[in-house]
Order: structure tokens, then C-alpha cells, then sequence
């Protein structure tokens, strides 16, 4: 059974490619990741070379990878959601920025989405380093988030619009922005957002082995941002939802209902006891990067990394409401390195946080 499910869905990656890591890996090996990868990479109907160097595969929605996972072996797919998301014109409704919308898109036939293929090396990847490192010991994690968990409530949707950085991160490091909703327990946890590592696109492919159900054809997984903020502006951000429908977690970028994930992945997450929005950081033996910006929270909207339009859904609430600035929790475990600020009546009208740092050696 599945726990911890990690969706990153966008990466900042340096597109510079290095060598082939599995170059080490025996006849016998090859054959075996052969086999595998035939397995994840379903045949395409159509396929898109990216200017990004890598592939994205239009997949008969029918026949994604989602529905190798053998919870999902009688899953019922839904086409789209019954709620109605407005698609706004500008990726803000609120803004203290003229922000813009950065994220790459594709074209996939009808009936077909998109899915980021996966190579040889990323799946050596994902099995050595995302398993066996970032989620155990040997990996420094370090949050500057802010979250909600009152005792009782429970949550069925969290939203926010987070500015995009690429954070400079050398090997071993990984920045990331996201909101997340989770069990009180935080075995069970669905995380959305972007990332810069140089693990040279670890978390991009998870979609591919946990279950996440896609549905749009223009949006992806794993899609790399070509546009970032500066500090100073221009800003680039990205509005996020996940919202419990039917049994199902919708994940919304820039008001695009990208898929879902089914809630039966999961133990416990029929509803959510917790929210959060911030960033986090992730170093493996090397000091921690930047987070967003780099900078300290100061106020100012053109200097650092934020969560704007903040919301949250509870059994009476809506969503689209921020939590009251008591409600919540700031969480920073090294304000040396990183820090965050929440506040509910930000001068341009709405719950907003300011997070991020220039890393180092946090807590030493
Ligand atoms: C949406 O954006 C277009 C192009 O920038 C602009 O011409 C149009 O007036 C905008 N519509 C609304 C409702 O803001
Ligand atoms: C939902 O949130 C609102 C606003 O914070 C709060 O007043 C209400 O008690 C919450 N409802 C439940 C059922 O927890």
C-alpha cells in the first residue's frame, strides 16, 4: 500500500544532460529496466519531442499508467469533474504582481493525454535515489510552510497561487514550492507544486507508478517551467488546487483540471486533517539550497517567494477563503536558513505568505 504520494508536477530542471548513470549496470540490468520501461511507457498514439529534450507520449487515456496500479484495476475513469473551475484570464485574480502563467504546454489528440516518457536513466533514478535517499535519513529536509489542523475540522480542498523560482541547486539538492493536504498522521499525503533539483528530474515520474489518473491534454506532469520570476519582476507564478470530489483528489493548475488521484490509493484520505502551503528543501550530505528567492520574507511581493489567494475547503466553508492568521501554524525548523510569514489581510485584500532563504548550513 502506497503512503506517502509525492506529485510534483512541474520541475525547474537545467536541461543540460550529463552521462548515463546506468552505464554501470550489467547486461542482465539493462534487460530488466528494458522490460520495465516497456511496461511504464505505454505506446503512444502521437509523440512530442519538447524543446526540452525529452518526450511527451499521447497515451489513450483508457490504457495510461495509472491503471497498472492494482488498486485502480476496477477504477471507473471520469472524464472531468462535476465542479465548475472559471478560467480566469490572467493566472491571478489578486494580484500585488502582474504576474504571468509559465508553464509549457502540449497538444494531445482527442481521447489521449499527455504523459512525460521515461528513460533508462530515470528510471535508474527514481529507483536509487528518490527510494533509497530522499525519503530516508541520509536526506536534510528543512519547511518553511505554514498549515492548518484544528482539532476536529476537516479539510476536502486547499488552493493557493505560489510564485515560481528556479533556486540554484547543485547535485544532492532539491528547493520546492507546494501545497499539500494530508492525514493527521502524515503517513498519507498528496503534495502539488514545483521543484528545481539536481537529481536531474527525480520526483517528475511519479505520476507514472502511483496512480495519478490524467485527464487534460494540454497540461502534464512532470513539465518543466520555462519562464521563472526575478527578483525584482518580472513575477511568473502558478495558481494550484486539490479538491475532494467524488471520491477523488482534483489536481488544478492555472485552473486546468489536470487528473486526479482516486482516494482509495490512500488509507486514510476521505478527507484531509491537514493543510499547508510553503517550501520546502531537501540536501543529501552537501548544504541546503536557496529556497524560492532566496530572500527572507520583507514584504515585498517582487522579492520573495509567495503563496497569494490562499484557500481552503471545509465542511462548511467553499473554499477560496484563507485560514484567520490564529488558526494557523508557521513552521520553520531553521530561520537561519529559511523563514515564512503568514498574514490574512495582506494589503492587496487576501491571505498570503512570504517564504523562502538563502539555505547553507541550517542549524549547525
Ligand atoms: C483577457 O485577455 C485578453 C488578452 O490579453 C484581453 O484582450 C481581454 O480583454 C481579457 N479579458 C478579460 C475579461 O479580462
Ligand atoms: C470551517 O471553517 C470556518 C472558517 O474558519 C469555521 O468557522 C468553521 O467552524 C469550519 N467548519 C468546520 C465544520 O470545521
Amino acid at each position: 500500500m502506497i503512503n506517502i504520494l509525492l506529485l510534483l508536477v512541474l520541475c525547474l530542471v537545467t536541461i543540460a544532460s550529463h552521462g548515463v548513470d546506468g552505464s554501470h549496470s550489467t547486461f542482465k540490468e539493462d534487460l530488466e529496466l528494458e522490460r520495465q520501461l516497456k511496461l511504464i511507457n505505454k505506446p503512444p498514439i502521437k509523440s512530442i519531442h519538447t524543446k526540452f529534450g525529452y518526450i511527451v507520449d499521447c497515451i489513450d487515456i483508457y490504457k495510461q499508467p495509472a491503471f497498472d496500479h492494482p488498486l485502480l484495476k476496477n477504477h471507473k475513469l471520469q472524464r472531468r469533474p462535476n465542479f465548475y473551475i472559471k478560467k480566469e484570464n490572467s493566472s491571478v485574480k489578486n494580484s500585488p504582481t502582474n504576474s504571468i502563467f509559465g508553464f509549457d504546454e502540449v497538444e494531445c489528440p482527442i481521447r489521449t493525454v499527455p504523459i512525460r516518457r521515461m528513460t533508462k536513466d530515470d528510471l535508474i533514478r527514481a529507483k536509487s535515489l528518490w527510494n533509497d535517499n530522499i525519503l530516508t535519513a541520509t536526506a536534510v529536509h528543512h519547511i518553511a510552510d505554514v498549515s492548518l489542523k484544528l482539532p476536529g475540522e476537516q479539510y476536502y480542498g486547499v488552493s493557493g497561487t505560489t510564485s515560481i523560482y528556479n533556486p540554484k541547486t547543485s547535485i544532492a539538492q532539491a528547493s520546492l514550492s507546494h501545497v499539500y493536504i494530508q492525514s493527521s498522521d502524515g503517513t498519507n499525503k498528496i503534495f502539488v507544486g514545483w521543484q528545481s533539483d539536481n537529481f536531474k528530474k527525480t520526483g517528475c515520474y511519479n505520476v507514472q507508478c502511483q496512480g495519478f489518473v490524467q485527464i487534460e491534454s494540454h497540461y502534464y506532469v512532470g513539465g518543466v517551467i520555462p519562464k521563472v520570476s526575478v527578483y525584482g519582476g518580472p513575477m511568473v507564478d502558478m495558481p494550484i488546487n486539490i479538491l475532494l470530489e467524488n471520491n477523488r483528489w482534483w489536481v488544478i493548475i492555472n485552473h486546468y483540471t489536470v487528473g486526479y488521484f482516486p482516494a482509495t490509493l490512500f488509507t486514510n484520505l476521505n478527507a484531509a486533517d491537514e493543510v499547508g502551503w510553503g517550501g520546502r528543501t531537501i540536501a543529501i550530505g552537501v548544504p541546503s539550497p536557496p529556497m524560492a528567492s532566496g530572500y527572507f520574507p520583507d514584504g515585498d511581493f517582487y522579492h520573495v517567494g509567495y503563496f497569494i489567494n490562499m484557500g481552503y475547503k471545509n465542511a462548511t466553508t467553499s473554499a477560496d477563503i484563507g485560514p484567520d492568521e490564529l488558526a494557523v501554524h508557521e513552521n520553520t525548523d531553521a530561520s537561519n536558513c529559511y523563514r515564512v510569514k503568514y498574514n490574512d489581510n495582506s494589503q492587496f485584500g487576501g491571505h498570503a505568505l512570504q517564504f523562502g532563504g538563502p539555505g547553507g548550513n541550517c542549524n549547525e
